[in-house]
């Protein structure tokens, strides 16, 4: 088959997609109808919309979680899911379900994973007690997972997914859960790990954080109806924040309680 994708092109987009698709249980459920999304390398993407519009499924396809029913997806220029363990070294995910091992300590979960990326001792070491100050986790790095707040299991899902410095984050609701003072830190690490050249998937719920996004993307029905820059999708529809947009585009199931 012939590739869609011009490669010189592809070299500029982190993540890339054409006519992306998956259906559940032989096709009553169409969660994700034909996405095109292009995420340019060192850009913070929020990808938002209303509950099952297909965040979720959208992320785990390009993590490489979920085989696409049918399309194409490159992340850095590589195909996936056809070359889904080389991915692996470039893609960081932390799911909105998180995948950590209760039983384990903060620290344990860390050098767990890390291991699996085939980490060298040294690198295990450094990185670890890097994150954990970096992530603020260090009084916990003891602590098993099952007995930390919501917040501390969000903080330590991030650094997991830092951990063999991939340049691809898949942050999916990285925020839940999170206070306000937490979620301005995140922010501002967000924009630093950016900033470093580092590109960022975000779902969120929270809209005032979309607007902290270089670009937003609007997914309703499994399908991508609007995109732009905070300040263009704002001046395209003449409102004063993102979330009168959302609720203006989220359709008629969604009610602002
Ligand atoms: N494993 C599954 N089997 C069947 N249907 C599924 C499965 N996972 C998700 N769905 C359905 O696919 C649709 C999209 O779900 P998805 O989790 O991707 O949405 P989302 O945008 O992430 O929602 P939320 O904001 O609640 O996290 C929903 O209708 C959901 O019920
Ligand atoms: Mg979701």
């Amino acid at each position: 088959m012939i590739s869609v994708f011009v490669i010189g092109e592809s070299m500029d987009y982190a993540i890339e997609t054409k006519n992306l698709v998956k259906h559940y249980n032989k096709g009553q459920v169409r969660a994700v109808n034909g996405i095109d999304l292009k995420v340019k390398k060192g850009e913070i993407y929020a990808f938002i919309g209303a509950n099952g519009c297909g965040k979720t499924t959208t992320i785990d396809m390009l993590s490489g979680t979920l085989v696409p029913t049918s399309g194409e997806m490159k992340i850095w220029g590589i195909d996936q899911p056809q070359h889904r363990k080389k991915l692996s070294h470039y893609i960081g995910i932390a799911p909105q379900e998180y995948a950590l091992y209760t039983d384990l300590t903060t620290s344990e979960n860390m050098v767990f994973f890390s291991k699996l990326y085939g980490m060298s001792k040294n690198q295990i070491k450094e990185t670890v007690n890097e994150l954990l100050d970096i992530l603020n986790l260090e009084e916990k790095k003891d602590v098993i997972v099952e007995e930390l707040s919501g917040g501390m299991k969000r903080r330590l899902s991030i650094a997991c997914a830092l951990l063999h410095k991939p340049p691809v984050l898949l942050f999916d609701e990285a925020t839940v859960g999170v206070d306000p003072v937490l979620r301005a830190y995140f922010w501002d690490y967000f924009r630093k790990l950016r900033d470093e050249g580092k590109t960022i998937l975000i779902t969120s719920h929270v809209m005032d954080e979309a607007e902290k996004a270089d670009r937003i993307g609007l997914m309703r029905d499994g399908i991508l109806i609007e995109e732009g820059t905070p300040q263009e999708l704002k001046d395209k529809y003449k409102v004063g924040t993102i979330e009168e947009i959302f609720i203006l585009l989220s359709g008629d199931d969604y009610i602002d309680i």
